[in-house]
């Protein structure tokens, strides 16, 4: 590549190939094209608006820009390494095709603004796409959680048997950590939404530019009060990239559930063949792929959050080369959350079955009625940490004696308190334990029709 199509007579020679290729980053932010494109746009009907550039120039412009973006949709549009990068390749293309004139369109503007434009156009609409898709995922949790209303499920903690809770409750845990996830990604979206277009390399131009205008005929919600903070502020990709960490957090932690629940040791699910896996050796295998792989790329998505957050820390002001390094991060993580919230959505519509006769063995065949058994006292007047000591000894014989809380005689409770009486064992069975704990947001039956008709009424609106 000669230097003479890009930069100014400054320079006598052409960049060394190895460096150039170093320096180009035309190979990933081709994917900010579109935007790239509207950004100018934009910026060409200001530059008319203002009589910086005559309204024909300004017109040729967004004729010449439209014409790429035809090109570029038609797959007529392919830059390679010596465009450097998107911006370049646009401006070089549009003067092939416009003449002159479209060496005009750079006037007032620096690719450090417009390359934070892009950016920022292009995270919003991904937002968006985003968010449609954790609605989709908690549309399906809802509907999930909507038939296992009844179906219980050993509830853990410390991954220890500690109280059985309705399979829908579980469920819509996930569509709470969802909801946040739904509602956090709307606040960034304000923050993402601010123009800097106009801000220049750093300090602003010497021309009559109006950014309010750019800023609403992009739809931005307004500008960035400072040009060398409008260059060099990538506190939205941070705060982008936390998100898509938190949202990975939510389906890392579903999917290690589930491949737990896959296992021969808890058995609590099936696999469909539509989304497991066999072996190439062992043929008795179905593996949940899908689940693992999730939880898998939750890594890179931290990675990202990780690395931008180091690429920013001591970046002096304005805009320094080392933020082209901002786009693979931004780019991969929203393709990576984008395709694991598809994947868990048809995972979890269609990928798995509920083994309801071995959750229903599961809750019937533990300790995990032992607090009832304290409660049950304590409703009739034993305090309860007393109740509690006298439980854990009852648990300890029955365990010596191979027995479970149901099983024990109405003799060898009332021995053991003489409170008990025969409505204990209604008190300890599975699903009274779970109809019991009807405290507001508690796994009772009562609180889940709440829980599910108020998570119905909080995802419909939008
Ligand atoms: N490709 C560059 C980036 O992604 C565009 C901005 C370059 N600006 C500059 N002053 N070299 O950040």
């Amino acid at each position: 590549m000669t230097q003479s199509k890009t930069w100014s007579q400054r320079f006598e020679s052409a960049l060394h190939p190895a460096i150039a290729r170093f320096n180009a980053s035309i190979g990933f932010d081709i994917e900010l094209i579109e935007y790239d494109l509207t950004g100018s746009v934009a910026h060409a009907k200001m530059l008319a608006k203002t009589g910086i550039i005559t309204p024909e120039e300004g017109d040729r412009l967004v004729e010449g820009l439209e014409q790429i973006r035809q090109e570029y949709r038609e797959g007529k549009f392919v830059p390679g390494i010596d465009a450097e990068d998107v911006h370049f390749a646009v401006e070089r293309r549009l003067t092939e095709l416009v003449g002159d004139v479209g060496k005009k369109l750079h006037t007032a503007r620096s690719r450090n603004d417009q390359v934070g434009t892009d950016t920022r156009l292009y995270l919003r609409d991904r937002i968006c796409r985003i968010r449609e898709k954790l609605r989709d995922f908690q549309g399906i949790l809802l509907d999930l959680a909507e038939s296992h209303i009844e179906t219980l499920i050993p509830g853990y903690t410390h991954l220890q048997r500690a109280q059985p809770v309705s399979l829908a409750h579980h469920l819509l845990a996930y569509f709470e950590m969802a909801q946040r996830d739904w509602e956090r990604l709307g606040e960034i979206y304000q923050r993402v939404n601010i123009s800097p277009l106009g801000s220049g390399a750093l300090a602003g131009t010497t021309f009559p530019i109006d950014r309010r205008y750019t800023a609403e005929l992009l739809g931005f919600g307004g500008v960035y009060a400072n040009s060398l903070d409008g260059v060099s502020d990538r506190d939205f990709a941070v705060e982008f990239l936390a998100a898509a960490s938190l949202i990975m957090v939510h389906l890392s932690r579903l999917s290690e559930e589930m491949i737990l629940w896959a296992s021969e040791e808890f058995g609590f699910i099936r696999l469909t063949d539509s989304c497991a896996t066999g072996s190439s050796i062992m043929p008795q295998k179905k593996n949940p792929d899908v689940p693992e792989l999730v939880r898998g790329k939750t890594g890179r998505v931290f990675g990202h959050l990780q690395g931008m957050l180091v690429l920013m820390k001591a970046l002096p002001l304005a805009y320094n080369k080392d933020l082209q390094e901002d786009k693979e991060a931004i780019f991969d993580a929203v393709k990576t959350v984008e395709a694991c919230l598809e994947a868990m959505a048809i995972l979890l519509a269609e990928g798995i079955e509920f083994k309801t006769d071995r959750l229903a063995g599961a809750v019937n065949e533990d300790f995990s009625n032992a607090t009832d058994v304290a409660d049950y006292l304590a409703t009739k007047g034993v305090p309860f940490r007393e109740a509690y000591n006298l439980v854990g000894k009852v648990v300890k014989t029955s365990l010596a004696a191979g027995k479970l809380l149901k099983d024990l005689t109405l003799e060898e409770w009332q021995a053991l308190h003489p409170q008990f009486a025969a409505d204990i064992y209604d008190a300890i069975a599975p699903r009274q334990v779970v109809a019991a704990r009807n405290s507001l947001g508690g796994t009772g039956f009562e609180q889940i029709r709440l829980a599910l008709g108020n998570a119905r009424e909080r995802w419909g609106r939008t």
